[in-house]
């Protein structure tokens, strides 16, 4: 029997309905060609799951996520919603399905396609050949870390406080997903930390180096690098990096920072994964200034949908497939407004997908 995989698809707001919906057709398509089944279910989060249930993530929804073979997810946030609580702000739905779905390690790869390479805003011989994965710690750290809050002092004034907390655990884990990737890749691990100010990251440093000699990873080269440094030397010699392990806020930046090696965040994926469900989304936000206006770039999305085939549907032929595919619309000229340049072929976003399943059947 064919294999049969349920998919939870949560669109989002902003520009997120739009590339899913390239998401999930990319899907069906790659489900027909390489023999497999792919059931669709569809649910509200973020700020559109506010306007209709008043907050950002229903249990249904949860139970759903926590049911599904994966999830794909587009985006969340945007103006209308920025006056709210924290507590129930749009990001909060985010949040809560990667502590909930038990997802602690997100890979962010940033690989600069060579049609692309004067796409980014540095300059090509400095970008040319990055090929990168961020492995960033997704649940733990000061996203979470307890006391938070922002109070009233008896003076009138407030005290904001967040707190960057690490356990032996947490860091281990991570620490173990980042080494695996590695040693598939070009076996160097770069772990970013704080060290030589944050208590927090001294014993990230610590726990990572020991993981390195106790659990047999020799073959992989670790290097420790603090997190200023690391901004800096991404746009000076991103090619000395293969795989960066770091925490959960110090992840969030450096991805941003690594998605402009590849000429545009239109163009990052990201797996969560760690728990039984994966989850699935594009780097980018819901950019809600080009909103319904078929400009969006869902090229990130489709490279999601090849990280979901490979990592949680065990379709990795076909997830190549669709890098391939991908590869071959770009380097035929087509360009989606965010990486255009002069001479290409400007495209939508309904287009650009399009022409990449297109590619897909011709490569299959
Ligand atoms: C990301 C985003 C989220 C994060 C926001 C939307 C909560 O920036 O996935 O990188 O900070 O993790
Ligand atoms: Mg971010």
């Amino acid at each position: 029997m064919a294999p049969h995989y349920n998919i939870l698809v949560l669109p989002g707001d902003g520009i997120g309905p739009e590339v899913v919906r390239e998401g999930t057709q990319l899907l069906s398509e790659v489900a027909s060609l390489y023999g497999f089944q792919v059931e669709f279910e569809e649910g509200l989060v973020g700020g559109a799951s506010i306007d209709a249930y008043g907050k950002p993530l229903t249990a249904p929804v949860l139970k759903l996520a926590k049911q599904s073979d994966a999830v794909l997810l587009g985006a969340m946030g945007g103006p209308k919603w920025d006056g709210l609580d924290y507590a129930i702000r749009p990001e909060r739905a985010l949040l809560a399905l990667r502590q909930e779905l038990g997802l602690f390690a997100n890979l962010r790869p940033a690989k600069l396609f060579s049609a692309l390479l004067s796409a980014s805003t540095l300059k090509p011989e400095v970008v040319k050949g990055t090929d990168l994965l961020v492995v960033r710690e997704l649940t733990g750290g000061i996203y979470f870390g307890e006391p938070k809050g922002v109070t009233r002092l008896p003076d009138g004034t407030e005290r904001g406080v967040n707190t960057e907390v690490y356990t032996t655990p947490e860091i281990e884990r991570i620490a173990r997903v980042a080494f695996e990737a590695a040693r598939k890749r070009r076996k160097k691990v770069t772990s970013v930390d704080k060290a030589n100010v944050l208590e927090a990251t001294e014993l990230w440093r610590r726990v990572v180096t020991r993981v390195h000699r106790e659990d047999g990873y020799g073959d992989v080269e670790l290097e420790h690098i603090l997190v200023d440094n690391c901004a800096m030397q991404l746009i000076r010699n991103p090619k000395q990096f293969d795989v960066i392990v770091t925490t959960n806020l110090f992840g969030d930046i450096l991805s941003d920072e690594a998605a402009m090696l590849t000429g545009s965040i239109g163009m990052l994926p990201s797996a969560s994964l760690g728990g039984k469900v994966g989850m699935y989304e594009p780097v980018h936000g819901t950019a809600p200034d080009i909103a319904g206006k078929d400009l969006a770039n869902p090229l990130a999305t489709l490279l999601t949908v090849a990280l979901m085939l490979r990592h949680s549907l065990d379709q990795g032929e076909a997830a190549s497939r669709v890098e391939q595919a991908v590869e071959m619309v770009l380097e035929e000229g087509y360009r989606t407004a965010d990486i255009q340049d002069p001479g290409c072929r400007l495209v939508g976003c309904k287009e650009m997908g399009r022409l990449v399943r297109e590619r897909i059947e011709k490569l299959s």
